[in-house]
């Protein structure tokens, strides 16, 4: 039992959460990945489906990821017992004898699927389909994939984290606030139900005056904003391009939950500059990110709490309280306090 079966937390537990690169699952190749107090291991088989596992085989408890990966069958490496892409045990090699239709050993197999380039996971019974992300589909956009960032902390703090813009003028000062500006200007707050952008809340008119609101810009501009949140731990913030064409680029935070208090973070850029390299828009989103990671690890406490009088709230803050308060409607528990 992991620490969402525990808890009870069904929602995250239904959840499609993201594990790896897809592109960097060959076929042949396993990975190991850490997901919700869980250690998996990830494979691709000859067909070119992914799956994910849980990396403890049924035998001794050892980890399959340090086993044998040949074709379509996983060994492991303590006793050698064979596993296929069901994940039913098909060989021990101690009792060659045995015929496969009375070998019981089965290792634990979680759904996994590929989407927006990674490769995401749901340890319970998928309530969904993975997320709505159309700006990932909108060819006139660049997709750039940043991260994983290691974080020592909850994923609903990230997520919030995310959200704040008062934080600008001073963790990311010089980039993406100045404190000659630090005045949050009114925005609204919305629940939305919609075909093409999923469910969640939104903040629109989120309006940020930024000396250098991206890897092209060179020299400060007012720009507008539009949050939405479409699951617990997923968030995409859009803005115009400069240029105004009539369409949105995007910055999506996917959060991958490896402990109440540990997260791994996934970021994919979809955007219109062609004009930087990757590397230059990755060690943009790094600079950014990296100032953020230690204001969230040193957050008291690590777990988000969700009682309104836990902290206190000012009226900037009205996208934060209306996150807490979708959580706790939804029932989710874990990286939570209720
Ligand atoms: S622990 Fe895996 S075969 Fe024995
Ligand atoms: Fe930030």
């Amino acid at each position: 039992m992991n620490d969402t079966e525990q808890s009870g937390d069904t929602v995250i537990a239904n959840d499609w959460h993201p594990v790896a690169i897809a592109a960097d699952l060959r076929p042949g190749s396993m990975q190991a990945v850490p997901l919700l107090d869980m250690s998996l291991v990830l494979w691709r088989d000859t067909a070119g489906e992914v799956h994910a596992w849980q990396d403890r085989c049924p035998h001794r408890g050892m980890k399959l990821s340090m086993g044998m990966l040949n074709g379509d069958t996983l060994t492991c490496p303590y006793h050698g017992w064979a596993f296929g892409t069901t994940g039913r045990c098909k060989h021990i090699p101690a009792l060659p004898e045995l015929r496969e239709q009375h070998l019981k050993a089965q290792a634990r197999v979680f759904s996994a699927k590929e989407a927006f380039g990674l490769v995401w996971v749901c340890t319970g019974t998928p309530a969904q389909d993975v997320l709505a992300f159309p700006e990932f589909h909108d060819e006139r956009l660049r997709k750039v994939w940043c991260g994983p960032y290691d974080v020592a902390s909850s994923a609903p703090r990230i997520v919030e984290n995310f959200l704040d813009m008062a934080h600008f003028a001073f963790v990311h000062e010089g980039i993406l606030g100045d404190r000659d500006r630090t005045a949050i200007r009114d925005y609204t707050v919305n629940r939305f139900d919609d075909a093409v952008y999923g469910s969640g809340i939104w903040a629109r008119q989120c309006f940020a005056w930024q000396p250098r609101s991206n890897a092209l810009a060179d020299r400060g501009s007012d720009v507008e904003y539009t949050y939405r949140v479409i699951r617990p731990f997923t968030a995409i913030l859009t803005k115009e391009p400069a240029a105004q064409q009539g369409f949105r680029e995007a910055i999506s935070l996917h959060l991958q939950p490896v402990t109440e208090t540990s997260t791994r973070v996934w970021i994919i850029l979809a955007m219109t500059n062609d004009e930087s390299s990757v590397d230059e828009m990755r060690n943009f989103q790094d600079t950014i990110f990296l100032q953020d990671k230690p204001i969230v690890e040193n957050q008291q406490p690590l777990k988000l709490p969700l009682s309104p009088q836990a902290e206190v709230s000012v009226a900037c803050d009205r996208m934060s309280l209306a996150y807490r308060s979708y959580l706790r409607e939804l029932g989710v528990q874990y990286g939570v306090i209720r």
